[in-house]
């Protein structure tokens, strides 16, 4: 049985390149039975940016219900906070922090890039890392799915794994990072990557109105309708490739290439593809975001069954410090 771990900030609801990027993918992992996969949302992390209780914990949930929505079985895996299980992540982080060398720190490329970048560099953002790591050994998980820009985070993990594991004992499995190249960056309404940060996203969990308003934000350029089109230089068209079936492919190339045929046909149909691929993911989305009790309890079982392993590793990890 391998673990898997990710942990997803809650910086905002997940959009379609956080959906198609991260968490189908990772569902999937979930899903052969050779694994148990352990999915929490790290609002910990996410206050080294989110200042706002109340935002916080309205992100927490919209990013709990999408992977929901998207089906993680939360039966036959682990759904947490971190926030639920602070105590054993923070303690073991402090413990960390004090075999991880300050270059490794002042070197990582997300500080400095973050340090350079922003107004409130905090000391959460330059232990940022530690805290990662901690999450991770926590749970002694072998693979850790994540995005490239993860990469460097990951090293140190295993770096401050191995580290601990010469100076006091074998506690801890050396986590190995899982990043999959294959995945593509999915464009956004401008043609750039799909980002919250550059506010091009299209989210599939608003009302049809809503929805539809973004995707008529798609950038295309001014061929006349009945032009025929190159649909290998549309943002509409690479969208929709993304979702549809090869014979729908086949045919909305056809209608861009014939002619008569306009964006805002295409944009409709996109619609209309977001519509019928997600239906049952909105419907889930909708209901936990409406029904928080049933959101808590899912978390909440979640966060029991983590604690047993939080808590059995700790148990470990304090006998080798010689605390207990
Ligand atoms: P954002 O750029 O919107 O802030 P995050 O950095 O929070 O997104 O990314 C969360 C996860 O979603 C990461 O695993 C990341 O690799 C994936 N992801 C984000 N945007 C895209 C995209 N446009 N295409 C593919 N994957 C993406
Ligand atoms: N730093 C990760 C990100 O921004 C989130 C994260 C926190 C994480 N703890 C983790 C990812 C542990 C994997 C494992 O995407």
């Amino acid at each position: 049985m391998a673990r898997i771990l990710t942990g997803i900030q809650a910086s905002g609801k997940p959009h379609l390149g956080n959906i198609l990027g991260a968490i189908l993918p990772a569902v999937k992992l979930s899903q052969d039975p050779k694994n148990e996969s352990f999915l929490f949302i790290a609002d910990l992390h996410s206050m080294t940016s989110v200042k706002d209780p109340d935002v916080l914990k309205e992100n927490t949930k919209a990013v709990a219900a999408a992977w929901l929505a998207c089906g993680f079985d939360t039966d036959k895996n682990y759904f947490y906070r971190q926030s639920k299980l602070a105590s054993y992540h923070t303690e073991l982080m402090w413990y960390l922090n004090c075999l991880t060398p300050f270059p490794m720190l002042a070197n990582a490329h997300s500080f400095k890039d973050k340090s350079d970048k922003l107004s409130d560099v905090n000391a959460g953002l330059f232990t940022y890392p530690v805290l990662q790591a901690a999450d991770i050994l926590l749970y002694q998980a072998n693979f850790v799915p994540v995005g490239k820009d993860q990469k460097q985070h990951l090293e140190m993990s295993k770096d401050i794994a191995a580290v601990f594991n010469r100076t006091y004992k074998e506690v801890f499995v050396l986590p190995e990072s899982r990043i999959d190249e294959s995945v593509m960056t999915i464009p956004g309404t401008d043609g750039q990557k799909m980002s919250k940060s550059y506010n091009n996203y299209i989210d599939i969990f608003e009302p049809e109105k809503a929805l539809y308003k973004s995707i008529k934000r798609i950038v295309t350029d001014t061929t006349p309708l009945e032009e025929p089109k190159n649909p290998d230089h549309c943002n509409v068209f690479a969208l929709y490739s993304l979702l549809a079936s090869n014979e729908e492919v086949d045919q909305m190339r056809l209608n861009y290439e014939g002619g008569n045929y306009g964006y805002g046909h295409a944009k409709k149909a996109l619609l209309d593809l977001i519509l019928a691929r997600f239906w049952k993911e909105r419907e889930v989305f909708n209901y936990y975001m409406e029904n928080e009790e049933a959101l808590e309890t899912k978390l909440a079982e979640g966060e029991k069954k983590a604690e047993v392993i939080a808590k059995s590793t700790m148990s470990a990890v304090r006998k080798a410090l010689g605390f207990d």
